[in-house]
């Protein structure tokens, strides 16, 4: 006989799951990502036999051979660490336009975030216009299109950017973190700090007149700044590119909050009118 389900216990236990952030069913058997990755990374640091023909005796050594020589293999991060923020500065420097950035960063597998990403989330809007917006992270519907602010929050920004006569034809939107954290937690610091030179390099590519950043986590690392937001919106900072140019950076609250906190909406639209009036000259 089979036996009945547990109706109210499956219930509870997806009730459980959502809460947890768990919102998409991906396989039947759950996969340990972070065994896949260090058994992916103890492979490549394994010693290899040196072959007769490499030790030049035409014996084989004896003992242990040494590890392989300092090949230049992309490892993935098992626990993304300081040697990965380096590697991303490394690379993201290399990039001379945006289509190599992009390119660069869709190959970049120092940082855990992209295994659990559906798509890499690069930027949405004119690359050419004068002020590039700066959010946070995507979550679930960015990661299935592969665009940022396409969700709730993204349809708010819409009509936040309509609000001061500007569409996604006039304004380019990215995020600081190109992947979304599995179960939209926040990125930990070590991913941000791994992210950083890729959105550092994304800002120099565009150099935008000005620079809007959404939220706590854009506006802190950009401006380099442990303030809160409610205290810095409103007031024009700056954000200094790696390379020392400086630009005028407008912090306000994120869409996500004002979602939240709809009273708050007439903050930001202060803030973009602000945008708006440095952006025409006056
Ligand atoms: N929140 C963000 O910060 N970015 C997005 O792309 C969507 C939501």
């Amino acid at each position: 006989m089979t036996p009945t389900p547990d109706i109210a216990g499956l219930r509870e236990l997806l009730a459980f799951y959502s809460e947890a952030g768990v919102d998409e069913p991906l396989t039947e058997e759950p996969l340990n990502r972070f065994a896949e990755t260090s058994t992916r990374a103890a492979a490549i640091s394994e010693p290899v036999p040196v072959t007769r023909a490499e030790n030049g005796s035409g014996q084989t050594a004896p003992g242990t051979a040494p590890a392989r020589p300092a090949v230049v293999v992309a490892q993935p991060a098992a626990v993304p660490d300081e040697a990965q923020a380096a590697r991303a500065r490394e690379v993201a420097r290399q990039a001379k336009t945006l289509g190599e950035l992009k390119a660069i960063l869709a190959e970049f597998d120092g940082c855990n975030l992209r295994f659990t990403a559906k798509n890499l989330v690069f930027a949405d809007g004119n690359q050419e216009a004068d002020f590039m917006l700066v959010g946070e992270a995507p979550g679930r519907d960015e990661d299935l299109q592969g665009l940022p602010f396409v969700g709730r929050s993204g349809q708010l920004l819409d009509r936040m950017l309509a609000a001061i006569g500007r569409d996604r034809t006039t304004a380019y939107i990215t995020n600081v973190i190109p992947w979304r954290p599995p179960g939209n937690r926040d990125p930990s610091p070590l991913e941000t700090e791994i992210c950083r030179p890729f959105i550092e390099r994304h800002i120099e590519l565009v150099a935008p007149k000005v620079l809007v950043t959404l939220g706590n986590p854009s506006t802190k690392l950009l401006l380099g700044t442990q303030t809160g937001i409610m205290r810095l919106r409103g007031t024009w900072s700056v954000h200094r590119t790696p390379g020392g140019v400086e630009i005028p950076t407008m912090p306000t609250l994120h869409p996500a909050y004002l979602l939240r906190n709809p009273a708050h909406k007439k903050l930001a639209w202060r803030d973009l009118l602000a945008v708006k009036m440095k952006l025409s000259g006056q």
